[in-house]
């Protein structure tokens, strides 16, 4: 998750020298899929959750927002019936996915398709679940545009389907701010909050990496989003035709253990994500 709460404990930094991440080598998708991406946690979340609100396995997944369409990936590799669909607009990020993430999966990867295109374009085929993860759906900045996303996706759900979405918040959340996690295999991601403007809830943030021998990739992606807060997001879903909206909130209570269940008051945090989820 792009904006993980800061009480998430640091992992030791491997050595410069045993690190095989530089600034001049590393490949910043892979970066970011190592260090905000837990695409088999999501993938079992969506599996379980809509077991138990329609009462069935879904099948077939549509991706918003793709990028490099891991999660695309992570679904069909789990299942031999599963399908998925990816949508994103970058064809740069599409074709890294296609050798990265969908090469790898052989015949497997027949199962998925990438479309590049606007979320909001009218799309073949109808899906058990879509989802826009990692607060990517925040570019719509204006009501009416985010509740004409919400009521397109509407339409491409099957009678009984699904729509996730993230959302982030807390004390911290509307403060300029930067906090560090080490990640595995010898490098550190950086989620900077830069400017918000507390008028039209105008946010940008940026990611950075740093790495083990001294050296950083500076802004390696950046984000210029409106902030978007889990009322209006629930009150929108509603308006765009969803007849039930669920927050999911981690209500896990050891450190480092996630466990998103519906949830209707919480206490708030400096740092939280949740989850919505919008039946058809
Ligand atoms: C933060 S990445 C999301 C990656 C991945 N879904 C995740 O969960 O981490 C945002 C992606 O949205 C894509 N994008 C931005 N606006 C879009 C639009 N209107 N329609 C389709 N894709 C869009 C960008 O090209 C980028 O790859």
């Amino acid at each position: 998750m792009l904006g993980t709460p800061p009480t998430v404990a640091p992992r030791p930094v491997r050595s410069a020298r045993r690190s095989r991440f530089t600034a001049a080598s590393a490949d910043r998708h892979l970066l970011y899929q190592l260090s905000v991406q837990s695409v088999d946690t999501e993938a079992a979340f969506l599996d379980r959750v809509h077991r138990r609100v329609v009462g069935r396995r879904a099948v077939s997944l549509r991706e918003d927002f793709c990028g490099t369409a891991l999660l695309c990936a992570e679904w069909v590799r789990k299942r031999p019936e599963r399908r998925a669909t990816g949508v994103d607009l970058d064809p740069s990020v599409l074709a890294w996915g296609r050798e990265h993430n969908l090469a790898p999966l052989g015949d497997r990867a027949d199962r998925v398709t990438l479309v590049q295109a606007d979320v909001r374009a009218p799309h073949r085929g109808v899906h058990d679940v879509i989802v826009a993860f990692n607060y990517s759906y925040w570019i719509f900045r204006t009501r009416d545009e985010l509740r004409d996303y919400f009521a397109g996706v509407r339409r491409a759900l099957a009678p009984r389907g699904l729509f996730f979405c993230d959302a982030y918040g807390g004390t911290d959340a509307m403060d300029a701010l930067q906090e560090s996690r080490r990640i595995r295999g010898g490098f550190t991601y950086v989620w900077e909050q830069a400017r918000f403007n507390p008028i039209d809830h105008d946010v940008l943030n940026h990611i950075h990496f740093e790495f083990a021998d001294g050296s950083r990739m500076d802004r390696a992606f950046t984000y210029a989003w409106r902030f978007w807060t889990l009322p209006e997001l629930q009150e929108l879903l509603r308006e765009a035709g969803f007849r039930e909206v669920t927050v999911y909130w981690d209500r896990a209570e050891r450190e480092g253990e996630e466990s998103y269940r519906p949830t209707t008051r919480a206490a708030n945090q400096p740092g939280w994500l949740a989850y919505l989820v919008a039946q058809r």
